[in-house]
């Protein structure tokens, strides 16, 4: 596979490859160029030149080819689901459903393409006449992370070409090669030469291409999923040309159960939200806090959900939880659970990686639930990103919710009560960008998805998704009588 600039498959400017690998058994799948800053720029300056025009095409021409990509996309829903589960190890079941979650931003940013209205100011003289347009910012650089590969792709891709705005992508060294098969798709659908840009790399030469990106000025917005170190040198380093950032970074969500909680729902919510991509999402819950009336029994229901998940590679339709992204991630389930254990938390289920047999290191890892954490452990203050699932006694609603807040994250967080007064008193009391009440499935195209704090700001998909790809120009024409 290649880079895909100016309309192009290219080889990288120095002729390095990246192997790509399915986490199930670390076979090869294919090789993608380990590009540099030659190729970065080369993005670059395509996707410059093909602003000029893009810009000024009608939202509805802008829209009709975004439909047509949407059309391309669900139509493909196999073949991109089955990359999906291959390069990423979900299983395919969740690989044909984060096909039609892409989608569904690209739907539904080529509707809200030609609803970017401007307004007309009520004029305050007589003799002047006020408006407000909405302009694309200009080229937008798009780093996207390797849990979602086709979902973070469409839901900064398709915002930024609905704005009239060209993008140079640089994807996940994991999952590159969603990214190069959903280009060929827009190329397909009529998307011009040059207003998608795709470099791959690997992690170590990663800065190499972002810096080329970070110190242009002609790159006017940086949009990134991923950690928050990155998110912040991003934000350092981005300060000099001033460029706008969308930045959706850790989070630490906690999932509170309430002693009013329907408890039925409740472990069926979580399980829902912790096990999703075998717990490697941002919104995964990451500490589970259960009121000490409920704890046992919901602790009994879950661990008995829990020892029931079948763990196996993407390819085996029965697998619901598939590999770990690779070895630091699994080496990092590994530390936590040892950390919590070492001070005083419990195993009740799970616990340990699967070691398959004739394969020398694993990158399964049992899904595990862990009693007795509590907020000093690394699992409750750090994102472990894995199917571990620490569970915490708790006594009074402050307290849990001082807790919750006690995390300099803020992504999402969850609850389940059965109080009415409850849900409002503590949905307004969580410092977090999103709020699972009663439930644990809340993203959508037509929702916005940000956090507060060090998870980022700016705020994907939904009717604001637009605004950060665009600015608003102020128009006042005078020497009216
Ligand atoms: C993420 O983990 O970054 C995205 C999850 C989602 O879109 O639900």
């Amino acid at each position: 596979m290649r880079n895909f600039i100016a309309g192009d498959w290219t080889d990288g400017c120095e002729n390095r490859q990246l192997a790509v690998t399915d986490p199930s058994d670390g076979s090869l799948i294919a090789n993608v160029p380990d590009s540099g800053a030659a190729d970065a720029k080369a993005a670059l300056d395509a996707a410059q030149t093909a602003f000029n025009s893009w810009r000024t095409m009608s939202a509805r021409d802008r829209a009709g080819i975004l439909k047509n990509w949407h059309d391309a996309i669900v139509a493909h829903r196999e073949d991109l689901g089955r990359l999906i589960s291959r390069e990423q190890g979900k299983p395919l079941a969740e690989g044909r459903g984060e096909v039609l979650y892409a989608a569904s931003y690209v739907e539904w940013f080529a509707e809200q393409a030609t609803r970017a209205n401007g307004e007309v100011i009520p004029s305050p003289f007589g003799n002047k006449r006020l408006l407000a347009v909405r302009e694309p910012v200009g080229v937008v650089a798009v780093v996207t992370p390797w849990n979602f590969p086709a979902a973070m792709i469409a839901r900064k891709i398709a915002p930024a070409l609905a704005a009239g705005c060209t993008v140079v992508a640089k994807p996940a060294e994991d999952t590159p090669l969603t990214a190069l098969a959903l280009v060929k798709l827009a190329q397909e659908a009529g998307v011009p030469a040059g207003v998608i840009n795709i470099v791959t790399a690997s992690r170590e030469r990663t800065p190499t291409v972002v810096d080329v990106w970070l110190g242009d000025e002609r790159v006017r917005k940086i949009s990134f999923t991923g950690s928050t170190p990155v998110g912040k040198h991003l934000a350092r380093d981005s300060a000099s040309t001033l460029k706008r950032l969308s930045l959706e970074l850790g989070g630490n969500a906690p999932f509170i159960v309430f002693d009013d909680a329907n408890i039925e729902a409740a472990v069926e919510g979580l399980m829902a939200a912790k096990f999703r991509n075998g717990g490697q999402t941002c919104v995964c819950p990451n500490r589970v806090y259960v009121h000490d009336v409920v704890h046992d029994t919901f602790v009994a229901k879950l661990a008995e959900r829990v020892s029931a998940l079948k763990v196996g590679p993407a390819s085996d339709p029965t697998s619901q939880i598939g590999p770990m992204i690779n070895e630091r991630a699994v080496q990092k389930i590994e530390r936590h659970v040892r950390d919590a254990v070492s001070q005083g938390a419990r195993i009740v289920v799970g616990g340990e990686r699967i070691r398959k047999p004739g394969a020398p290191q694993s990158a399964y890892f049992a899904p595990t639930v862990l009693v007795g954490t509590t907020h000093s452990m690394a699992c409750s203050c750090e994102e472990t990103f894995g199917p571990v699932v620490p569970v915490t006694r708790f006594h009074v609603e402050s307290e849990v919710v001082a807790q919750a807040n006690a995390t300099p994250f803020g992504l999402a967080a969850y609850f389940y009560t059965e109080s009415p007064a409850r849900i409002w008193r503590v949905a307004e009391a969580l410092e977090c960008g999103i709020v699972g009440i009663n439930e644990g499935v809340f993203s959508a195209e037509a929702a916005p998805f940000g956090g507060v704090k060090e998870s980022g700001y700016g705020r994907e998909g939904s009717v604001h998704g637009l605004d950060d790809y665009q600015h608003i120009k102020y128009l006042c024409q005078g020497g009216i009588q």
